[in-house]
């Protein structure tokens, strides 16, 4: 199965695809996780992307695309993939069809901005592992440390409250009307069997899952 999980930062992205990727038995793609891997080596193309993602800015289209056709080219993807943070742009979603995939489904997160920006604000990151924590509404066990190794938590650069507006502002403008774009395209002859969910995201995270896996179980639409 391949899935497309939209939604503006925050709405639970990250947090939903580790969940549904490992009852499908399917690679999460996240291209934020990817981006923060190549900074974190510390290559010259690492130092020209954190200078991007900590603005909150968008890496340029073509880079992302030859990211993602790599990506999906490896084995782990034969049997399908749950791609988190990508397309972001009509050019990446564009250039996602060029490539002769077709995707089964896309899930559209719903939530409204004030949740988003407490959300942002409250996470804390295992660094290693991509595992989310939030401050309030899923703590770790101990204070600041990752439940499974133990290692410190981090706060992301890009969930400063200055840049998180300007995230908010850049999925307005350049990935929401991505919504519209695959409600066309379900209409379109040549993206049969693709289907569109859009649910509340401000849910708990358990009844998010709930309601994805019981979609896709049941090849409902909403
Ligand atoms: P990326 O890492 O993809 O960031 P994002 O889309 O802004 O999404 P987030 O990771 O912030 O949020 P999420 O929806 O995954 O929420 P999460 O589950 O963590 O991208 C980062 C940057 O990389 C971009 O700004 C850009 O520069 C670049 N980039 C990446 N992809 C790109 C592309 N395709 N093209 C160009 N540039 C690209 O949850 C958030 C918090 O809320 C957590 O604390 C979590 O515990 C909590 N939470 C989650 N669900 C719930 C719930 N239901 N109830 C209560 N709390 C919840």
């Amino acid at each position: 199965m391949k899935i497309i999980l939209l939604g503006p930062p925050g709405a639970g992205k990250g947090t939903q695809a580790q969940v549904v990727s490992r009852h499908l038995s399917v690679p999460q793609i996240s291209t934020g996780d990817m981006l923060r891997e190549a900074v974190a080596c510390g290559s010259a193309l690492g130092r020209q992307l954190q200078t991007t993602l900590d603005s909150g800015a968008l890496v340029p289209d073509p880079l992302m695309l030859s990211i993602i056709q790599e990506r999906i080219d490896n084995d782990d993807c034969r049997n399908g993939f749950l791609l988190d943070g990508f397309p972001r742009t009509r050019t990446q979603a564009e250039g996602l069809a060029e490539l002769g995939i077709t995707i089964d489904w896309v899930i559209e997160l719903q939530v409204d901005s004030a949740v988003l920006i407490r959300r942002l604000s409250g996470r804390r990151v295992h660094p290693g592992s991509g595992r989310t924590y939030h401050i309030e509404h899923n703590p770790p066990k101990r204070e600041g440390l990752d439940d499974l190794t133990g290692e410190p938590l981090v706060q992301r650069a890009d969930d400063r409250v200055e840049t998180v507006s300007h995230r908010l502002a850049v999925y307005n403008s350049e990935t929401a009307p991505l919504v519209a774009f695959y409600v066309q395209r379900a209409g379109e002859a040549g993206a049969q069997g693709l289907r569109l969910l859009r649910l509340d995201g401000a849910q708990s995270p358990q009844q998010v899952t709930s309601e994805i896996l019981s979609a896709l179980a049941n090849g409902r639409k909403s």
